[in-house]
């Protein structure tokens, strides 16, 4: 069957423009993949029936790892990032390997990060938090205080607005972590806003909170009263321990479901306000253009959104068979409802098996059985979350939005399997 025709009268477009337009980061790409997940060959003198190595000595004891790190079989699955995507690696970011994770918690030293100014690193004892602007009592508080208040901990997805931000056009990269990995997921303890806002008495004119950040960037955005007062958190815990200084230790706001940009991190002051500041991050950044030249703002909410893990570009299939396709889904508006999953391209569907707990505003992780046939085929997910929102296609996402922004792309993506077994990130089009 011709690609056309399994596209429905449409083309597929190979990734060859990208492999031509930035052939130089496609090779360093492929360098810095290499290694990523293959398999190697075993050493029969560790397989049964000869007693392996391992079971031979006495292991290292109890004294020898106090802060344990991963298995060296695993040292492939870190974080990576693009050199030539910016200037400098202070202001940068890097990618989740979301191909290596299992479950929907995101390990602490794998979260991605994302700094406009470097990470700071600061002393606790150093720091206070100040919370004043349109309050009846205004305070300063220490990261000590904070603890001795009542806690809450939560799992929340947390996702740069600009993740899939290069897939706008065209597919570009070819990669699952560079793709989607501007994501990730864990369980937050610390303060809810709610309590410190009522603990300062909110003025009637109270509209606005802007938060700052203390690193080097000051970063600053402004969060509506509504949601200040809905779910956020001044967090000082990470999966069950402090956050790392990555994300913001020794405390950083958590605005679930929001873009990550309004997760300040270093957080070390709330102001209140009657109306939003207009930090250059909000207005010149933040923003989606559209067709029209007019901007969408204010965009807060991620959307429905979902990727497959496995199979992807860095996981291969290895012949026909029996196999799991994987992957992860996530809404800003609350709970995945549904996940459909599609071999040919978006044709068809199967009902994928959501993996509990799916809870709201969190990664949730599907699965489906899959028997491969050896025949190339078009791997795509689509989440529908539990306002009925179905996650588009990028055809029906560029209808509405354009190509112009770099922001919010949440359209579902296609990976092509080739008969050998390699993916390859693609982009379906559509006959118009
Ligand atoms: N907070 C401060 N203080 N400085 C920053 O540069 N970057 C923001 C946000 N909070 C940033 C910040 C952006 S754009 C994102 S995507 C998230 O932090 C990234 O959070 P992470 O580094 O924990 O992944
Ligand atoms: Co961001």
């Amino acid at each position: 069957m011709s690609r056309e025709k399994r596209e429905g009268g449409g083309l597929l477009l190979p990734r060859r423009q990208f492999v031509r337009t930035v052939a130089g980061s496609a090779a360093m790409l492929a360098g810095s993949l290499a290694g990523a997940g293959t398999a190697r060959a075993a050493n029969p003198d560790n397989l049964p029936p000869n007693e392996p190595e391992w079971a031979k000595a006495l292991g290292p004891g109890v004294d020898a790892t106090p802060y344990g790190m991963p298995v060296s079989y695993e040292a492939h699955v870190v974080r990576r990032w693009v050199p030539w995507l910016t200037a400098s690696s202070e202001s940068s970011v890097n990618f989740t390997p979301l191909q290596d994770l299992h479950g929907f918690v995101t390990p602490n030293g794998l979260c991605f990060e994302r700094h406009h100014g470097g990470r700071a690193e600061i002393d606790p004892a150093d720091h206070r938090l100040i919370i004043h602007g349109l309050v009846e009592r205004p305070i300063m508080l220490t990261v000590d205080d904070l603890k001795r208040m009542p806690s809450e901990s939560h799992f929340y997805f947390c996702e740069c607005a600009a993740n899939s931000g290069m897939e706008w056009r065209s597919a570009q990269l070819n990669s699952v972590q560079f793709t989607h990995g501007m994501v990730h997921c864990a369980q937050y303890t610390g303060v809810s806003l709610r309590t410190l806002l009522d603990y300062v008495g909110l003025k009637p004119n109270a509209k606005w909170v802007l938060a700052e950040g203390a690193d080097a960037a000051a970063m600053t955005r402004s969060i509506p009263i509504e949601k200040a007062l809905d779910d956020c958190m001044v967090a000082y815990g990470q999966n069950g321990e402090a956050l790392r200084a990555e994300q913001g230790y020794p405390i950083r706001l958590v605005v679930p479901g929001f873009e990550a940009n309004m997760w300040v991190k270093w957080l070390r002051r709330l102001e209140i306000g009657d109306q939003p500041w207009y930090t250059r991050e909000e207005t010149s950044k933040y923003t989606d253009l559209l067709p029209d030249g007019k901007a969408r703002l204010f965009t807060w909410v991620m959307e429905a959104k979902s990727v497959v893990t496995f199979p992807c570009p860095e996981k291969p299939l290895n012949g026909p068979g029996y196999y799991t396709i994987r992957g992860l889904a996530w809404s800003g508006y609350g709970r995945i409802k549904r996940v459909d999953v599609s071999v040919d391209g978006g044709r068809n569907w199967q009902t994928a098996k959501l993996v509990e707990p799916v809870l709201p505003k969190c990664l949730t992780r599907f699965e489906l059985p899959w028997r491969w046939n050896g025949e190339g085929a078009l791997v795509v997910s689509r989440a529908i979350d539990e306002t009925g929102y179905v996650q588009p296609t990028m055809y029906e996402l560029q209808k509405v939005r354009g190509v112009e922004s770099i922001y919010h792309n949440n359209g579902q993506q296609v990976w092509e399997v080739k008969p050998s077994g390699e993916v390859e990130n693609v982009r379906l089009k559509y006959a118009s």
